[in-house]
């Protein structure tokens, strides 16, 4: 199984957001919020927010609200964006391809330091500046390279056998996008990513009213 977080994973998955809402008031040069201020902004309660930031010791002051600079750099820290981390990106197709182009991760310190494939026509081209590599010298790359974080874009078929590799060879945290639950020892981060769970949440709302509209009818 893999790793356990100390904290709630539900208030894990509220840090990004938090990050990414005082990044935005940074930007828009807003140096003070009330509590109240920032949980209407990202729909959450003054108190919740305060619970979350308690399990890192708390900040802000009842009445005065949060330096958002201050809670912003915080926040980077609590979520690791001190420092930087060296990537690979697995699968270089449609989806391993846009995510090694976006600049945005490397921006906030996720740099990919190789990409790896199996197809021949893909080994030796390149995604930026990086070349693509034949999986063969995965093992070898990750010894020399420091790596951190391995994303896996490759269909399910061949997902776990590569994760079997990746962990082997020690990568103790994998961003996975492919549609599989993998199996990994219980030192290493494991964090699936579904994009379509959000697109269907699109779909169940655009539809949401004819649901309870037939349900009613039908009583
Ligand atoms: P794609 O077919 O364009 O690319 C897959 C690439 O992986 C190909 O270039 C293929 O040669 C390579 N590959 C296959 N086996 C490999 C191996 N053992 N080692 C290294 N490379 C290998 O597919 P696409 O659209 O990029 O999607 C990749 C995967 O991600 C699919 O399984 C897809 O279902 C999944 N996906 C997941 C999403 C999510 O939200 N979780 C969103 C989009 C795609």
């Amino acid at each position: 199984m893999a790793k356990k977080s100390i904290v709630s994973m539900a208030v894990i998955r509220r840090l990004p957001r938090y990050h990414r809402y005082l990044e935005e008031l940074l930007k828009n040069d807003i140096k003070r919020i009330s509590s109240k201020e920032l949980s209407e902004k990202m729909g959450v309660t003054a108190s919740q927010i305060r619970q979350d930031l308690n399990n890192y010791g708390g900040f802000g002051q009842q009445g005065y609200g949060y330096n958002v600079e201050e809670l912003y750099n915080t926040i980077s820290k609590i979520l690791g964006l001190d420092r930087t981390y060296n990537t690979i990106v697995i699968g270089a197709g449609n989806l391993g391809q846009a995510i090694a182009r976006y600049t945005n991760f490397e921006r906030k310190g996720f740099k990919v330091k190789g990409i790896f494939d199996i197809k021949s026509d893909l080994i030796g081209t390149k995604i930026k500046d990086i070349e693509i590599m034949d999986i063969d010298k995965l093992n070898e790359f990750i010894s020399n390279n420091n790596i951190d974080i391995a994303i896996l874009c490759i269909p399910k078929d061949n997902a776990q056998k590569i994760a079997d590799r990746l962990t082997k060879n020690g990568i103790k945290a994998i961003w996975n996008f492919s549609p599989i639950d993998l199996r990994v020892p219980d030192d290493v981060i494991l964090e699936n990513v579904h994009l379509s769970d959000s697109l269907l949440t699109v779909s169940y709302r655009l539809n949401e009213e004819d649901l309870f509209k037939n349900s009613t009818e039908e009583k």
